[in-house]
């Protein structure tokens, strides 16, 4: 099956799910509970994950799947063929709470390379996609990402984890990128962060997410043309295109100077030395 197949099936899976969200959140029919004692889930993060599942079950019987809800076992990143890796919610506390910033997300790799990735937000009417070298799209206009060359002028955003002994070290780089930055932005949805990085909305993204997260963002940003990478190389064990830890995706102009921050920030170095 071609690509853009396959990718055709992806989106009309995540519009679907989409459609679900919308009406999970119309007749607040959810309840809500918290897992790993800090991360919020409801009962529609867990129902449109089986929902997706079935769909992907059905079109492609032989495939692996990752999901955050119904098939979490990151020991699926090291296999080789192919993997189908979902995040039914992206932006859970954001569905909850009724804020706009929330999407299905949608990548297939082979072999650790992701090949297509579909990100939907149902709220803003939005669905981004990419194909391996061949582009990325939003509601099927061709998008790019920004020309930034300073970081002084740069939009950056970023996410902080749901533990919050996890969070003091990011302080630090978040004070650094507040210091040498315009300003930052929290929109609580990796996927969409990547994606507004992708359509130029935003000139750099950083976090540590988990592979569902970001698995289809980062394809659709970096062949938006934007440049993607790690603060610090991935171990050998995980594919680079499916490890999470200290993501960047920026314009490419300014992708070593926000890379170069972030290290040197980590290192305890002066933050406000030149970026
Ligand atoms: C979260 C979002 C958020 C990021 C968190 C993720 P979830 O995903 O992507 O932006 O900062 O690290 O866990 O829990 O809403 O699927
Ligand atoms: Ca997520
Ligand atoms: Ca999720």
């Amino acid at each position: 099956m071609q690509l853009a197949e396959r990718l055709a099936i992806a989106t009309d899976i995540a519009e679907g799910a989409g459609r679900k969200i919308l009406a999970a959140r119309n007749d607040q029919r959810f309840s809500q509970r918290y897992k790993h004692g800090t991360e919020l889930v409801t009962d529609t993060d867990v129902a449109v994950d089986e929902w997706i599942s079935d769909r992907l079950q059905q079109h492609f019987p032989d495939d692996a799947r990752l999901s955050e809800e119904i098939a979490p076992d990151r020991q699926a990143l090291g296999r080789k063929g192919p993997l189908w890796v979902v995040d039914p919610i992206d932006g859970t506390v954001n569905f909850a709470r009724g804020f706009p910033h929330v999407a299905v997300s949608i990548a297939w790799a082979v072999d650790g390379r992701v090949q297509i990735g579909v990100v939907h937000a149902p709220f803003l009417d939005e669905t981004f996609v990419a194909i391996r070298g061949e582009g990325a799209w939003r509601n099927q206009a061709r998008i790019r990402a920004s020309l930034a060359n300073r970081l002084d002028s740069s939009l950056i955003a970023t996410g902080f984890p749901y533990r919050r002994d996890g969070r003091q070290p990011l302080l630090r780089r978040f004070s650094a990128v507040m210091q040498h930055c315009q300003d930052v932005r929290r929109c609580g949805s990796a996927a969409l962060d990547l994606c507004n990085v992708a359509c130029g909305r935003l000139d750099a993204y950083y976090e540590s997410v988990s592979p569902w997260d970001f698995a289809a963002g980062l394809l659709i940003a970096r062949e938006a043309g934007a440049r993607t990478g790690h603060v610090y190389p991935a171990p050998e064990s995980i594919p680079e295109e499916l490890y999470g830890e200290h993501i960047v995706a920026a314009a490419p102009d300014i992708y070593v100077a926000l890379r170069d921050l972030l290290q040197r920030t980590d290192e305890g170095r002066s933050a406000s030395g030149e970026a």
